[in-house]
């Protein structure tokens, strides 16, 4: 991945995006700065912004109501001294250099606006993470799971520091309601605050054109929970709807830039509040009833097992030392990967070998097996993180040949796929199992896959991206809603999970 962005990208532009990846600086644009500083501000004489950057909250705060006071942190000393140069900050803001995570304010809020660092998790301190754990144990009574990102902890903690009838709104990235970890993060929330609206965009309208993130509003008080909230859609970029919307309280409903829904929390917390409304949410059926999903084989070193029939020839490496596999969901572009799919990869010149030395002892490995695992050695493969857990190291992740493929993240529509070349899939691709060998069963299973409803209700168990990507984790496939009708039409029977649940 980085190599990719690294040749698309002059040295210093990739530096200079490094750069703000490792600190989360993404800058809220103005149209949307303002409309949350317009909700927050309502009864408010003070805004705080936990992560300040250049001040665009402050910049929107002087824009929207004049003369309240403010009070920003940052971490980074260089982006406040620039914010201080431009003359943003004037006598009613005042600003301190801190780490709200390890470091928060002691006091209450009535107002608080955010646009919290967005920084993958493998890029945070250990004490960040340590503090990570106090914090959710401290508020939720509960540890999230690990892929709980820096921006999820600063809205934690943001919230255990607002005021009574105080407000909030954050601007985070749709993994806040999407993630693996949301459930119990929006179960706290919707039980102790007052969920009182949402707004995501659009993709022509995102606030961060050209990140590929699928930005959230969330509009949250210190008030007794509600069972409605407002959900929003902003249409175009520049909303003046959004402003109008969030300054009159969320009560006006009629704007021509912006969709608005009445929604229950029920439902909302239930199909997933960065998604649109949905009237029939309790599924009778999932793809879990029907079938069983893995990811695909993770090589930990593709360059090495993943060879072309070529490669594989040159190093006389004997074909029973191979499976066929397929690597990238582009190399199966249809909806059918058949031998002829393969053949035209190798010729041209995909990798569709995977090397797979299991089940044979060292020393009846031929002479070029040997001196290839030798060489892998030597250029110090088996001490890579996940390579070096096997045993031996050239061992490969085994898989049994799933009947579908499910291309998980892609621009283009993610689907399924029938495999009749017997490949087995690496990480591009989801495995999926059906629950029974029975022909019929699987040749029904088939139709219900790619019927546009089930791939519809994909956007309801994937993460979004800002570029309209999805990606489905194994487990959120597995939830995937299939519409009762189609079953029925199909006459396709839920297998008894109990029994035939393996693995
Ligand atoms: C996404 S930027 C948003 C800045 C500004 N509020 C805006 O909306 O344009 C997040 C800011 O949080 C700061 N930050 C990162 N980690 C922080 C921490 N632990 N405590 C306080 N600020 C932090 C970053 O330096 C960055 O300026």
């Amino acid at each position: 991945m980085k190599k990719v962005i690294h040749q698309k990208l002059p040295n210093k532009q990739w530096n200079e995006r490094e750069k703000l990846r490792d600190k989360g600086q993404f800058w809220t644009p103005d149209w949307v700065a303002e409309a949350m500083v317009a909700y927050v501000s309502h009864d408010a004489d003070l805004i705080f912004d936990p992560g300040v950057g250049m001040g665009a909250f402050y910049t929107a705060l002087k824009k929207v109501t004049p003369r309240r006071m403010f009070f920003g942190i940052d971490i980074d000393p260089e982006v406040i001294s620039q914010a201080k140069e431009k003359g943003i900050f004037d006598r009613n803001a005042q600003l301190e250099m801190r780490d709200f995570i390890l470091n928060p304010p002691q006091k209450l809020f009535k107002a608080i606006v955010a646009n919290p660092p967005y920084i993958r998790h493998h890029r945070l301190s250990q004490e960040q993470k340590d503090q990570f754990r106090k914090i959710s144990l401290l508020n939720i009574g509960d540890t999230l799971d690990g892929r709980a990102g820096l921006h999820i902890y600063f809205l934690i903690q943001a919230l255990s520091l607002l005021d009574k009838s105080g407000r909030l709104a954050f601007i985070m990235p749709a993994d806040t309601c999407e993630g693996v970890f949301s459930k119990k993060l929006w179960n706290w929330i919707s039980k102790k605050f007052c969920i009182d609206g949402v707004i995501t965009f659009d993709q022509k309208a995102t606030p961060f054109p050209g990140v590929d993130t699928n930005a959230v509003i969330f509009l949250i008080r210190n008030a007794r929970p509600q069972e409605k909230l407002k959900w929003g859609r902003c249409l175009e970029p520049q909303s003046r709807g959004l402003f109008e919307f969030l300054k009159n309280d969320l009560l006006d409903d009629n704007f021509d830039d912006l969709e608005i829904y009445n929604r229950s929390l029920e439902e909302a917390l239930s199909v997933g509040l960065s998604r649109k409304p949905l009237e029939d949410h309790h599924f009778e059926f999932t793809l879990a009833d029907f079938a069983r999903v893995m990811r695909g084989i993770a090589t930990g070193a593709n360059e090495f097992f993943f060879l072309t029939k070529e490669q594989a020839k040159n190093l006389q490496i004997p074909e029973k030392f191979f499976l066929p596999a397929i690597g990238r969901t582009r190399d199966a572009e249809e909806s059918f990967i058949t031998e002829e799919t393969i053949k035209r990869l190798e010729e041209k010149g995909r990798p569709t070998l995977l090397f797979f030395p299991n089940g044979v002892k060292w020393e009846d490995l031929p002479e070029s097996v040997k001196s290839y695992i030798q060489e892998g050695e030597k250029s110090g493969l088996a001490k890579r993180a996940l390579i070096s857990t096997r045993q031996p190291w050239y061992k490969m992740e085994v898989r049994e040949v799933p009947m579908f493929l499910f291309a998980y993240l892609g621009r283009r529509n993610a689907r399924f796929i029938k495999n009749e070349a017997g490949i087995v899939p690496l990480t591009g691709f989801l495995c999926v199992y059906p629950r029974s060998n029975d022909k019929e069963f699987i040749e029904k299973l088939w139709q219900v896959l790619q019927h546009p409803s089930t791939i519809s209700n994909l956007q309801l168990v994937g993460k979004s991206y800002g570029s309209g990507a999805i990606k489905v984790e194994p487990r959120s496939l597995e939830k995937l809603p299939i519409n009762s009708t189609l079953v029925k039409e199909f006459d396709l029977h839920p297998a008894k999970r109990e029994l035939t649940l393996f693995a």
